[in-house]
């Protein structure tokens, strides 16, 4: 196999990859490398069809998640970026449904919740973080995403009343609820939703000067 033989060539030339193959079992640090690079290339994929995929989920099955699951969500959510790691965040899971009619009905835009088998109640606290409702939101997202790869559907759901359902759940008064996200297998299709492309929302170098050939 001459150097004019592309990359994808030489991957398939068996002699090529038997001479790989030899020279790797001499050397396992090389080995190691190779292994961990093949699984970051395969996550790095797998990180853009969860963003793609992941819509806003309003209806669920009436289906237990086990608590394994739910932590794995909130493991994702604590490695989020908060200014000065600051991290002002606290998660309440909330699986009574006496609890979760009760948030329900503070949250107009979001009377669904009570049908999803847990809620997440993001608490961000001001003392800890100016930016608390931005760090709070980057947990947020890194919730969303982790569920998505998960098979798992969520929602951001505003709460209205934020002094009733401090009481209701013992938060501090001086904290603050960010959101109540529900967690649950998705029933159905989500809604469509669709976004501005590229050429609307991107500029190079100064406002206003758009992409040639955007994608
Ligand atoms: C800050 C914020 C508040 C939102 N509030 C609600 C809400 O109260 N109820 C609801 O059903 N969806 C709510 N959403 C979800 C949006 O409607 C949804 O993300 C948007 O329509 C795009 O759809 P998609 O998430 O399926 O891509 C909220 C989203 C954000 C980021």
């Amino acid at each position: 196999m001459g150097p004019e033989g592309g990359l994808t060539d030489l991957a398939k030339s068996e002699e090529f990859l038997k001479t790989v193959a030899e020279e790797l079992v001499k050397r396992p640090h090389l080995l190691k490398k190779l292994v961990e690079a093949a699984i970051g290339a395969a996550l790095a994929t797998d990180v853009f069809e969860v963003i793609r995929k992941r819509r806003s989920v309003r209806n669920f099955q009436d289906k237990e998640i086990p608590m394994e699951k739910i932590l794995k969500v909130l493991d994702a959510a604590r490695w989020a970026p908060s200014a000065k790691n600051s991290q002002p965040w606290d998660f309440i899971v909330v699986r009574d449904p006496e609890k979760k009619r009760k948030l329900a009905e503070m949250a107009p835009f979001g009377k669904f919740i009570e049908r999803a088998p847990v809620l997440i109640v993001v608490v961000t606290d001001p003392k800890k973080s100016p930016t608390h409702i931005i760090d709070g939101a980057c947990a947020v997202e890194n919730m969303f995403l982790a569920a998505q790869a998960l098979g798992l559907g969520t929602c951001w759901v505003d709460i209205f009343d934020q002094r009733r359902a401090k009481e209701l759940l013992s938060i501090p008064e001086h904290k603050y609820i960010l959101t109540v996200v529900p967690l649950g297998y998705p029933a159905g299709e989500p809604a469509r939703s669709t976004r501005k492309p590229l050429e609307e929302c991107v500029h190079l170098e100064e406002f206003g000067k758009r992409l040639a050939n955007p994608k």
